[in-house]
């Protein structure tokens, strides 16, 4: 972990119009302000709608806030006839740091297979941003297969659609812990991030697999991110309804006090 500065990122999914947006990360920057949180300890990404973007960075660069965006999708394509498509250089020009691939909102709801999650991951990269490719296992999964033989599947094949020097992250979001108060233990999340960084060994080696973050997510939430970011495979959270609210986002991102 030590090699690897923690991230903690708030996936806002269908949530706030842009005036909630900036209203909110406002009030965020304050409030770490506040608290002299310490940015060269924990990154500090945001994932707003598409709509929000332009308005969320100008603010951040009109007051030179610390915080990385994140889009939670990407075009595979480049650009041309794609209707409702936004492409990963517009959000390149954006200052878009992270885009999220793989969301399993969007396996089960949009139909993405991994070849398509391979290609979104690749559009990123190609734009100059790191993907941030989602993986995780169905309840009917876990029985069937155990915990990490889903997530390490789809992990490599969409690392199959990645030049090897690309960089990424990876969040583990167990599909049964997202959105249900029902979050997975520390050890659950040790177990399958360990498997992840092992799998990244084999498919990437060492040194890739080191500096890469995993970072767990499926209901996260003040009481018990630190329980996370203490497992040594574990190197941040993807909070999804815990990010909307700006004093309990502010209590997971200060983890450490
Ligand atoms: O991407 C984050 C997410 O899927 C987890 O959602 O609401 O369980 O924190 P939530």
């Amino acid at each position: 972990t030590e090699q690897r500065t923690p991230l903690i990122a708030g996936n806002w999914k269908m949530n706030f119009d842009h005036l909630q947006a900036i209203a909110f990360v406002q009030k965020l920057s304050w409030s770490l302000k506040d608290a002299r949180h310490d940015y060269t300890d924990v990154e500090v990404a945001v994932f707003p709608p598409f709509t929000d973007l332009r308005s969320v960075q100008t603010l951040l660069s009109a007051d030179k806030i610390s915080l990385s965006l994140g889009a939670q999708d990407v075009s595979p394509h480049a650009s041309g006839a794609y209707t409702g498509d936004v492409s990963a250089d517009m959000l390149a020009k954006l200052d878009v740091g992270y885009v999220l691939v793989g969301h399993s909102e969007r396996r089960q709801g949009h139909g993405e297979d991994d070849a398509t999650v391979g290609a979104k991951a690749l559009a990123a990269h190609r734009a100059g941003m790191v993907p941030m490719i989602c993986v995780g296992e169905t309840a009917e999964d876990l029985e069937e297969h155990g915990a990490a033989a889903i997530p390490v599947a789809q992990l490599t094949a969409a690392l199959a659609e990645l030049p090897e020097d690309a960089e990424f992250v990876i969040a583990y979001e167990p599909v049964w812990a997202i959105g249900s108060g029902q979050a997975a233990t520390p050890e659950q999340a040790q177990e399958v991030a360990k498997a992840i960084r092992d799998a990244l060994r084999e498919l990437r080696g060492d040194e890739r697999a080191d500096a890469t973050r995993v970072l767990y997510g499926g209901s996260v939430a003040s009481q018990n991110v630190a329980g996370f970011l203490r497992q040594p495979d574990v190197d941040g959270a993807l909070v999804g309804g815990a990010s909307l609210k700006v004093d309990e986002f502010s209590r997971i991102i200060q983890f450490k006090k």
